[in-house]
């Protein structure tokens, strides 16, 4: 129907006689001459036409926004003073010849070139014209790009693209399940799966060695900006390797795709502990383009007979931080009394704060609620310590270690924001290292990761003091955002079983994992791997504030479809033949 996409068109093409078909993005009409841009996934084009052609001109008089149309006419360029530098095809337009409406359109619910009005509940429900907005489709598009990239290089690299089952059991990854009823197994249910992780390992076992699958996973949690109910990831497993063969891997496929679609160079990822981590930015997915950071003061104030740092100075379990932020003695008081709000949320029990408005005049030259409580000394050391600065800020965290982190850390990310110390640009880095257990809520060991990470030690070791096991696990993490996470795997049966034990999993294992801990003890070759998500890779590479807008049909923070208005009630008979009877909502 048509011999050109709408962007294809340059001054190249002045003087051919071309075809189009798009939408109406835009009509108007300048004194009997009438402009349309039409648009397509390519982009826009402006078609003109004048009362010469007669029929085609009323025709283009009759169109409105949206209408479908197919155009053809003669590339010429803009006369002077009309070129559009801000577009694509912004130094030429076509003449138009002949027009055809294919299609016409109601008026759309919000005026897709304006969508910034259009709250996202009113996009979600109209995808279909929300997605046609350019922005979207350059996002979509990215992703497929993206997609694209990633499928060659793991291709060229050697890695299977292999399917996995989505009707599967549980797997662990710290999310509640979707179920799906079984029919022909009454009162049984298959999971949607967190993730591959349990059939690439097997994968793995049947010596396919290198395997890769672009995947959709299922979790039914809490949602966020970067979080959905259904998501994508680039999952990776590969035998007989060492983490510096998946973490070379990824960082030079990231840094593939950054300067493929970006044109941006990441560099070398540096790598931090997860203990460094944890101590100078109270975060396992720092942004590392934020310059602040944490610095533990807990041995100064030791002794200071102020209970709110002697405190947790003097508990094992206690953090005690102060946070310079350079610039921040302007802050008012009521900017400081939102972050103290802000912070609380993480159970913070307040936000001691010293503002430094001139370091050479001594104690008079500071401002805060604090200094009453604290010998002199010890505020000059610890503005020593931090290397404190006429101008500055200095914020202290005191408490349990996890809720000074928690706090603090989040502080740290408003500040950097606010103060506009965060630079622009990406940081990347790996987090490596990580504990392999963590304390529950019930005071059982919980998995950081997931229970088939392989610990560093031996099963009497794991078994004995698994709160002090660390893991060979890796996380990618880019601007703050835990991009992926992977790790090296247990390949040994007794090393399974131990963390199973640890995770007091009893017989719940062998009901689960049965066909798991069979499978270690026919070969299984050392191996490992990693996830991506890949809604958060395009995510970060379109700079969306949000993975909704790099899914073409997301779903909502409730995990509802406003398209499709799914999930939806089922008919009687539908719920019967699944043997379903369902429990009065009281
Ligand atoms: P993990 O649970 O860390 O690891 O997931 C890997 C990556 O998937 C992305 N991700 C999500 N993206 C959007 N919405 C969600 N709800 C969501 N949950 C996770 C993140 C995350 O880094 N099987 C292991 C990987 C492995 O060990 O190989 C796993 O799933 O970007
Ligand atoms: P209080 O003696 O509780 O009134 O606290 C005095 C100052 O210390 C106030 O500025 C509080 O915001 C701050 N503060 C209280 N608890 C903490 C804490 N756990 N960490 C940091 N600052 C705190």
């Amino acid at each position: 129907m048509r011999t050109h996409y709408c962007a294809e068109l340059s001054s190249q093409s002045v003087g051919e006689e071309i075809t189009v078909c798009g939408w109406v993005h835009r009509r108007r009409d300048h004194g009997g001459v009438i402009f349309l841009d039409i648009r397509d996934r390519s982009g826009i084009l402006q078609v003109v036409y004048d009362p010469d052609t007669k029929e085609s001109f009323a025709a283009a008089d009759r169109v409105r926004n949206e209408f479908v149309l197919r155009c053809r006419g003669r590339v010429r360029p803009r006369p002077e003073g009309t070129i559009n530098p801000g577009m694509a095809t912004g130094e030429i337009e076509v003449l138009g010849l002949e027009l055809e409406v294919l299609n016409e359109s109601e008026t759309p619910a919000f005026q897709l070139d304006e969508h910034s009005e259009a709250g996202e509940d009113v996009r979600l429900r109209y995808r279909y014209l929300d997605l046609r907005r350019p922005e979207m489709q350059d996002k979509l598009q990215l992703r497929a790009k993206t997609a694209s990239y990633v499928r060659k290089y793991l291709d060229a690299a050697g890695y299977l693209d292999i399917e996995t089952p989505t009707l599967t059991r549980a797997t662990p990854e710290g999310a509640r399940d979707y179920l799906v009823p079984s029919r022909t197994h009454p009162g049984e249910f298959f999971a949607l799966p967190q993730s591959p992780q349990v059939f690439k390992q097997l994968l793995m076992m049947s010596g396919f060695d290198r395997y890769y699958q672009v995947a959709r996973c299922y979790r039914d949690e809490d949602l966020r900006a970067d979080r959905q109910p259904e998501f994508t990831q680039i999952d990776i497993e590969a035998s007989f390797v060492e983490p510096d063969d998946i973490m070379g891997l990824i960082e030079t496929m990231l840094q593939g795709i950054w300067r493929d679609l970006l044109n941006v160079e990441l560099g070398q990822f540096p790598r931090l502990t997860y203990a460094q981590a944890m101590q100078r930015y109270g975060s396992d997915k720092p942004d590392l383009r934020n310059p602040l950071e944490l610095v533990d003061i807990a041995d100064l104030l030791k002794d200071v007979e102020f209970k709110v740092f002697a405190g947790p100075a003097n508990d094992a379990k206690g953090r005690v931080v102060a946070l310079r932020a350079p610039g921040g003695a302007k802050l008012s008081r009521k900017m400081i009394d939102d972050y103290e709000k802000f912070i609380s949320r993480y159970g913070a029990k307040g936000l001691a704060y010293i503002k430094v408005n001139d370091l050479a005049a001594g104690a008079d030259g500071l401002q805060s609620p604090i200094l009453k409580f604290l010998p002199e000394d010890a505020v000059a050391a610890v503005l020593e310590r931090v290397g404190a600065e006429t101008g500055d800020v200095v914020f202290f965290g005191a408490g349990k270690a996890k809720v000074v982190n928690d706090s603090i850390g989040a502080l740290r990310v408003e500040l950097g924001r606010d103060l506009g110390l965060t630079k622009a640009g990406f940081a990347a880095c790996w987090v490596v290292d990580w504990p392999m257990f963590e304390e529950g809520k019930d005071g059982r060991m919980d998995a950081l990761h997931h229970p088939f990470t392989k610990p560093i030690g031996e099963p009497d070791e794991i078994t004995r003091d698994p709160g002090n096991i660390l893991a060979q696990a890796y996380d990618v993490v880019v601007n703050g955002y835990e991009l992926g996470g992977g790790s090296l795997r247990i390949h040994r049966q007794e090393v399974q079983r131990a963390v199973f034990d640890v995770l007091q999993l009893g017989q719940e294992a062998d009901v689960k994992f049965g066909f798991l801990l069979d499978a270690l003890k026919y070969g299984c070759p050392p191996h490992g791997g990693i996830a991506l998500g890949l809604d958060r890779l395009i995510m970060l590479l379109a700079g969306a504030d949000s993975i909704r807008d790099v899914i073409a049909f997301p779903k909502t923070q409730s995990a509802s479809c406003l398209l499709t208005n799914a999930p939806s009630p089922v008919d009687e008979q539908q719920l019967r033949d699944l043997n379903i009877r369902l429990r009065e909502r009281g």
